[in-house]
């Protein structure tokens, strides 16, 4: 008989091997929880923000607290729910008192992050806020390159402002909105 692994089994594997791995021990150890993806294992967009916040480290899921209310708000404007989607962050526990991730820290999970995309395969990857876009698609600025799909080692990239810092920025958060608009076409035409 043969027996085919499931895109979520293969996630739940690399979800076990983090922790074996003891990736970022330290902040492991500060946080309540791993905070490793959430959505559809076989979604054609992976959506890449962060790192976990308050309230995402508490319920274990990504995007839980007011940026996430805010993304899925702008995902249900472009006829999505996050049931579509496959959520992400680069770094996948809590940095204490929500200080940015560390270069070593991001560094540390990338492994990871790259087999999730290994996995899911995904059409377009959407990195939200500077420090996935970073890591993934080095070198470009985001106040230069948000909104325009970015082809890059064999992958499409969409990199967009992250919906924490658009929330409170009127001018940012119609951007974002704008942006995102965008995506169906894109998603179209990949
Ligand atoms: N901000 C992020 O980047 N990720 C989350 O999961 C929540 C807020």
């Amino acid at each position: 008989m043969i027996r085919r692994t499931t895109n979520q089994q293969e996630l739940d594997k690399i979800q076990e091997q983090i922790v074996e791995d003891k990736v970022c021990l330290e902040l492991a150890q500060q946080s309540t929880q791993l905070v490793f993806g959430d959505g559809s294992p076989d979604a054609d967009m992976v959506f890449i923000g962060e790192a976990p916040g308050k309230n995402e480290d508490i319920q274990g899921k990504p995007f839980v607290g007011a940026a996430g209310k805010f993304l899925n708000e702008m995902l249900e404007m472009i006829g999505l729910k996050r049931e579509d989607i496959y959520i992400t962050n680069i770094v996948k526990y809590r940095p204490p008192n929500n200080r940015d991730p560390l270069p070593e820290e991001k560094a540390a999970f990338l492994p990871y992050l790259r087999q999730q995309l290994e996995i899911i395969k995904p059409k377009l990857i959407v990195t939200l806020g500077r420090h996935s876009m970073d890591v993934l698609l080095p070198g470009l600025k985001i106040s230069q390159v948000h909104g325009q799909p970015k082809r890059y080692q064999g992958r499409v990239y969409l990199p967009l402002f992250h919906p924490a810092a658009a929330l409170y920025n009127g001018g940012m958060r119609q951007t974002l909105i704008d942006d995102f608009a965008l995506i169906p076409q894109i998603l179209k035409t990949t």
